[in-house]
């Protein structure tokens, strides 16, 4: 049979190809382009010389930034409150496009290099099955055909040299990562203890605030249209972006050149297990800090409550690996339905590690300054606050009267 596998360059997927292909398989080698640093050309070369009949290269960057980001952004959606979610938004994408190439080629079978214990494994799979229900899974570290004869590093090392697989010589990280234009992760290894501090020169995407972060502020203003960033000024160089593509990846640059977006946590795997992790999301970051400000302005108080519920519902729905799902839509519709307001300007600074909000203004701000004065009485009246007052005590008196009978 004919199978797709998520191909990445390195030594697992490498194996990964070479042994279906001892296995028996014709193997279509699929190189998805989601922005992390890497030499497609070359990625793509070494699977046609480690043997995958077709390769495909796709460069999905439009797609990851409009399809999955930004619908995370207007949720202003986190994983346990500090993820950013950047590997769980990229799944979707690999998946889809993936799924399509089995369509098209007729492959009854997709693989993946996703480890036995982890939630991405999970992701690819239930996108696999919500998009081809009929398609076949071939996930090597769990078939012990595969995992018992590569029991570590130096059997595939091994293998890898008997099929003629080049390896890059660069020395093995202590760690595991998955990159993409949203973040790096950083985990396993010797960040499995989870008071082990991070050596300085692992951090990759953003500049150390202590040693080599930009020494001048930067100074923006971050335009948006319902929930979505639409312009970005620097006042400082006076760049100015609009495409959704570009103007993510300035922010980016603009994060990682100022030293934001790090966080080290240990978080709750989808399967039960609890994993330490670090991450650098320098653009997401400041789009969602600078999202969640605008909100203040343009959100009704209500529309916020229920629209943070089911933002964190769709953190929960994204981690979970459950894009393709009636809950994703269901939660989506409630979500861009409360982003149709959220227009407006915000202005802030960057400078070592901070985002500092400076100001915000929009059209259809339900901010209204003359009520709010302290110096005007005109509007509302002062004295209505009062009966508020006791309406809203009617309950803690009874609580305080029943809890006094008891201590
Ligand atoms: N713990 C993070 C998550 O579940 C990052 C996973 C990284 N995946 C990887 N294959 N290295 O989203
Ligand atoms: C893996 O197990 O492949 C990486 C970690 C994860 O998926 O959570």
């Amino acid at each position: 049979g004919t199978v797709v596998l998520a191909y990445s360059g390195g030594l697992d997927t490498s194996c990964i190809l070479a042994w279906l292909i001892d296995e028996g398989y014709d193997v279509i080698a699929y190189i998805a382009n989601i922005g992390q640093e890497e030499d497609f050309e070359a990625i793509a070369a070494k699977a046609k010389a480690v043997g995958a009949k077709k390769v495909f290269v796709e460069d999905l960057r439009r797609e990851f930034v409009e399809s999955t980001i930004w619908p995370a952004i207007q949720a202003n959606a986190l994983y346990e409150n500090v993820y950013y979610l950047g590997t769980a938004l990229a799944r979707p994408i690999i998946t889809r496009t993936q799924i399509e190439i089995a369509k098209r080629e007729n492959a009854d079978f997709v693989s993946h290099g996703c480890t036995g214990k982890g939630n991405d494994q999970v992701r690819f799979e239930l996108g696999y099955y919500a998009l081809k229900p009929d398609i076949k899974v071939i996930a090597p570290w769990r078939i012990p055909a595969f995992y018992e004869r590569f029991p570590g590093r130096p059997a595939l090392l091994e293998y890898a040299a008997q099929k003629g697989i080049p390896v890059v010589q660069t020395a093995a990280k202590p760690w595991s990562t998955d990159e993409n234009m949203y973040h790096i992760s950083f985990e396993a290894g010797i960040l499995e203890d989870p008071d082990t501090t991070p050596p300085p020169d692992m951090w990759k995407l953003t500049k150390d605030v202590l040693t080599n972060a930009a020494e001048k502020p930067e100074h923006l203003t971050i335009s948006f249209k319902n929930g979505i960033a639409s312009k970005v000024v620097n006042h400082d160089t006076g760049k100015e972006v609009t495409d959704i593509l570009d103007l993510f990846l300035y922010v980016n640059e603009l994060g990682r050149k100022h030293g934001i977006g790090r966080v080290d946590i240990v978080e709750n795997r989808f399967i039960g297990i609890k994993s330490r992790g670090c991450y650098e999301t320098p653009g997401g970051t400041i789009l969602l800090k600078a999202h969640i400000d605008l909100e203040g302005l343009t959100l009704d108080r209500e529309v916020r409550r229920l629209r943070n519920e089911a933002g964190d519902k769709l953190g929960l729905v994204l981690y979970n690996g459950m894009w393709f799902s009636p809950e994703r839509d269901f939660l989506m519709a409630g979500i861009l339905q409360s982003q149709k307001y959220v227009n407006g300007d915000v202005r802030l600074m960057l400078y070592k590690g901070n985002i500092v909000i400076e100001g915000r203004t929009s059209p259809n701000s339900l901010y209204d300054q003359h009520i709010a004065s302290m110096d005007v009485t005109e509007g509302f009246h002062p004295g209505d606050s009062e009966g508020f007052i006791k309406i809203q005590s009617i309950r803690l008196k009874a609580f305080a009267h029943l809890r006094s009978k008891f201590e």
